[in-house]
């Protein structure tokens, strides 16, 4: 394409918001009628559909709650959060905190899948108000602190899985 055509194009896309990166999260409840196997299927086509459309986020399944963080460009973010509301395998969804952000957070996952390991079951609780989980009795920053320290966690307990496949003394 000539450079001429290429900065029309930019042109007409900055026009649409294109260049603005949005991060918005939200909390929803999970439709239990799904068939099995549903939210392996819902992750894998998020995670096909959000290397297409450049969007990069995470998403916590927990006790039948979705927390889910996307982060792309303003229209792309806006366009997901449609098709997000009308679907029916979740309901109740709630916008937590919506943000224009100058770095991705997310920036190396299509969609980074976060479940409490038996290790850190108790985290979920000690971000949650009550003696239950149930986020929609948290506030943002609780919510936030929560997907963070998930995604920490999950890092760390791959770090050492991996050095305890790996003998010290091992070479190469
Ligand atoms: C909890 C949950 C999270 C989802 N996350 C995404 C996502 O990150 N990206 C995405 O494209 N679709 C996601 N979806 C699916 C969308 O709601 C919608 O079905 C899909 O984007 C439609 O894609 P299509 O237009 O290619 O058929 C999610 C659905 C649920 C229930």
């Amino acid at each position: 394409m000539e450079s001429a055509e290429l900065s029309e194009l930019n042109r007409l896309k900055m026009h649409h918001g294109e260049h603005i990166i949005l991060r918005l999260t939200y909390i929803s409840r999970y439709n239990t009628d799904n068939p099995k196997g549903e939210v392996t299927r819902i992750l894998t086509q998020a995670q096909q559909n959000n290397e297409r459309n450049g969007i990069t986020g995470a998403l916590v399944f927990n006790h039948n709650y979705f927390l889910q963080s996307i982060e792309g460009a303003r229209p792309v973010i806006n366009e997901l959060l449609r098709k997000l509301v009308k679907d029916n395998r979740h309901h109740s969804l709630q916008v937590i905190e919506c943000r224009e952000v100058e770095l991705r957070h997310w920036s190396k996952w299509s969609m980074k899948y976060l479940i409490p390991s038996d290790e850190n079951k108790g985290l979920a609780l000690k971000f949650s108000t009550g003696t239950q989980f149930n986020p929609y009795l948290m506030n943002t920053n609780q919510i936030m602190m929560l997907i963070e320290t998930l995604s920490d966690l999950q890092e760390q307990e791959a770090v050492s899985a991996a050095k305890k496949k790996k003998p010290w003394f091992s070479i190469g």
